[in-house]
């Protein structure tokens, strides 16, 4: 089976790919490489296993270029930063909106099935907690914004075209391969300092984290067994914890004591939701997935990753 992976150089996207080539599919990779980084998939490319264009979502010609021949295409490329959106929000009206109807334009054309990335921050500050699919989307950042358009482009594929199209409302992904996230940006300055560290806003914003492996389950399973009828399901782990909590778990896995740790107080960025906690039971019911990985699982082998790659803590 050939598959197109839009933004497979990026950190969900290289997970993705070697997923895909483990189960037998052929893959092409799209990707502008704006954040994603080409030494992540260089092996699998060597591999045979997968293929790569450079492009830009936002060129439709390219976009259909690439979706020729394609099964499947899971879009992940994207503009993925709140505090981005907030600095220039036309550039995810561009990559996120545009770039997504330039994919489903594409599939339209090629009868490709579409998997779509999309994100918890679609809720805003929602009312429902743990939060069903069926709340209402009042996005609180641009970026929110793009994926809730985006979505809708989906859907409406779907419903007037007959695309088939499933939507991933991803909640915060972590693990080995990231470079961004509250325990990348905690490790850092752990790193810096292992005595003392602060921490983005009060501490106490509260939030779903899923291990990556989990995640890309969600995106194997969900062609396969949703209806594919532009049908959203939240993908998290359907826990939540706060800064704090997960502070305290990397100090218990890197046997740090004492450690001062210092809110900064506030928001922690304009536009950052600080209450996440989604319902699951859509997924489970529908498409049979629910994480496996536990926190601190996850915690240990992401702290494991950042060892071998950012280095060990400097000695207490
Ligand atoms: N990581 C998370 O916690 C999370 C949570 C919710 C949703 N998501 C969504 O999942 C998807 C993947 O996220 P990620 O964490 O891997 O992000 P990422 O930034 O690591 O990967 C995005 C990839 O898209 C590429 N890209 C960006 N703009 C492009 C363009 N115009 N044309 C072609 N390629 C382009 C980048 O180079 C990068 O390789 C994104 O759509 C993101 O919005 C991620």
């Amino acid at each position: 089976m050939q598959v197109l992976v839009t933004g497979g150089a990026g950190f969900i996207g290289t997970h993705l790919v070697e997923r895909l080539i483990e189960n037998g599919a052929s893959v092409r990779i799209l990707d502008d490489l704006s954040a994603g980084d080409i030494s992540g998939v260089s092996r699998l490319l060597r591999s045979g296993g997968a293929t790569f264009v450079k492009g830009d979502v936002r060129d439709g010609g390219k976009v259909m270029e690439a979706t020729r021949g394609c099964e499947i295409v899971y879009h992940l490329a994207a503009q993925s930063s709140v505090p981005k959106s907030t600095e220039n929000p036309s550039l995810d009206l561009e990559v996120n909106i545009i770039g997504t109807h330039n994919v489903l334009r594409a599939a339209k054309e090629c009868g490709t099935k579409v998997v779509f990335a999309s994100s918890s921050v679609v809720y805003g500050m929602p009312r429902r907690i743990p939060t069903p699919e069926s709340e209402p989307l009042v996005p609180h950042s641009f970026y929110g914004a793009s994926k809730a358009a985006a979505e809708d482009y989906c859907r409406l594929y779907s419903e007037l075209f007959g695309v088939p199209t499933v939507i991933l409302r991803l909640f915060n992904i972590y693990g080995p391969g990231t470079n961004k996230g509250l325990m990348f940006d905690l490790y850092r300055k752990l790193l810096r300092d292992p005595k003392r560290l602060e921490i983005l806003g009060t501490g106490e914003q509260k939030k779903d984290y899923l291990y990556i492996d989990d995640a890309i389950d969600a995106f194997i399973a969900a062609p396969e067994r949703s209806r594919c009828v532009g049908d959203a399901y939240n993908i998290g782990l359907g826990e939540s914890y706060t800064v704090f909590q997960i502070a305290q778990m990397m100090f218990d896995v890197l046997g740090l004591e004492g450690v001062e740790v210092k809110p900064r107080g506030g928001t922690s960025w304009l536009g950052d939701v600080e209450l996440t906690e989604p319902d699951v039971s859509k997924a489970e019911i529908e498409l049979g997935w629910r994480a496996k990985v536990g926190i601190k699982d996850g915690i240990r082998k992401t702290l494991e990753y950042f060892g071998k790659t950012l280095g060990p803590l400097p000695s207490k």
